[in-house]
């Protein structure tokens, strides 16, 4: 994958490549757009089987979140860094120097949490910048909370698009993956009566869900694609439908929090002639973001009524889906990209260090 060509079929910004020998860092942190304010997006820490895969991803991931954010309304766009895990990589020191580069982009660049930056990273971030979502009480707060509420709200405009109510009661449920925001999930649908089963790899998590819920029913992983449920809800990595899984899933609607869960674009139009309702990812798992960038631009805590539009904006992509006959994902994709081409159109605001 050639960089630059990458950055120019996208539209990037900014790519920067960083490397420190000293502690193992080598991290890619891509800035997508900041046309309507600084971009949001969170620190991965993965081992990647080669570098290429590192460089798509944090392409891929940025890029959504500007998509996130012009349909969640946010005055932001989108970016990420991944760290390239190796066995030489020096936590602490690699995450230091990772803060004093966003200290760097001086406001142009806030980040935060993703798969393997949790607690104790963000705090090791907090000491080299500001522009990070601390994870204690001078933070936003629980941010994997407020994508639970986020999801739960588009998702009850989905079922009332589909089934007719907006109640899960009744309904059954398949949610892959129950770590911070699955379990959350989970036990939101069982206290409204739904049927919900999960699947996890790990099994300390469904312990730590077992442990609160009782009323779940567990399967081995390989088994959850094929349930026999009305929704299937992706809550665990990225690319889970793909050209095997798809003709497995008897669910007639996937909605969850998994960033990326279409393995390519294609998938979306395959569900869709299938008569799967697939509502993006990037509109229902947008709450995270609502709550820190409400906290960091504005100081505010208090956005639940924010998170709840969400269910409006499903509302509004399935209904004109179902008009236009054509899948949710192209309606989301291109009412996003026109607010981009707008919000491009005025220009960059200035940010100063
Ligand atoms: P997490 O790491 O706490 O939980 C993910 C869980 O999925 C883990 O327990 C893991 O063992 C499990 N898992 C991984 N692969 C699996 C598989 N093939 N089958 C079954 N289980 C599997 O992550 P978190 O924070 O709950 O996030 C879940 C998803 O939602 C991720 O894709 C994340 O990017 C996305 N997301 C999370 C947000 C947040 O606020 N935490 C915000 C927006 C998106």
């Amino acid at each position: 994958m050639r960089i630059l060509e990458a950055m120019r079929s996208d539209d990037f910004e900014e790519v920067l490549l960083l490397q420190d020998r000293r502690y193992g860092l080598r991290a890619i942190l891509a800035l997508h757009d900041t046309s309507s304010g600084p971009a949001f997006g969170g620190v991965r820490r993965w081992r990647y089987p080669r570098e290429e895969h590192a460089l798509r991803d944090v392409l891929r991931l940025a890029r959504a979140m500007t998509m996130k954010c012009a349909l969640a309304g946010v005055p932001g766009g989108g970016g990420k860094v991944v760290i390239l895990d190796q066995d030489d990589l020096r936590t602490e020191e690699a995450y230091e120097l990772l803060g004093q580069h966003v200290q760097q982009l001086g406001g142009r660049f806030y980040t935060g949490p993703d798969v393997g930056t949790g607690h104790h990273e963000l705090s090791l971030l907090a000491r080299t910048t500001e522009y990070v979502t601390r994870p204690d009480e001078s933070g936003p707060g629980d941010l994997a909370a407020a994508t639970a509420r986020g999801v739960i709200a588009g998702m009850r405009a989905a079922l009332e698009e589909l089934f007719g109510s907006r109640s899960a009661r009744g309904l059954r449920f398949a949610i892959q993956g129950v770590g911070e925001v699955g379990a959350k999930i989970a036990r939101l649908l069982v206290a409204e009566g739904a049927e919900v089963s999960v699947a996890d790899l790990d099994e300390g998590a469904i312990e730590r869900l077992l442990a609160v819920e009782t009323e779940i029913d567990v399967l081995p992983p390989e088994r959850l694609l094929d349930a026999p449920v009305d929704v299937f809800c992706p809550c665990a990595m990225g690319g889970v439908i793909h050209d095997l899984s798809l003709g497995r899933l008897l669910a007639r609607l996937v909605a969850g929090s998994a960033n990326n869960v279409l393995a390519l674009p294609r998938h979306g139009e395959e569900l869709h002639r299938r008569g799967i309702v697939y509502v993006p990812d990037y509109v229902l798992n947008a709450g995270a973001l609502i709550l820190g960038a409400a906290f960091h631009l504005r100081g505010q805590r208090d956005v639940g009524a924010e998170i709840e539009r969400i269910g409006e904006t499903v509302r509004w992509i399935l209904r004109a889906a179902r008009e236009g006959g054509e899948s949710p994902m192209a309606v989301a994709d291109r009412e996003a990209e026109r607010r981009i081409a707008e919000a491009r159109a005025k220009g960059r605001p200035f940010f100063s260090s």
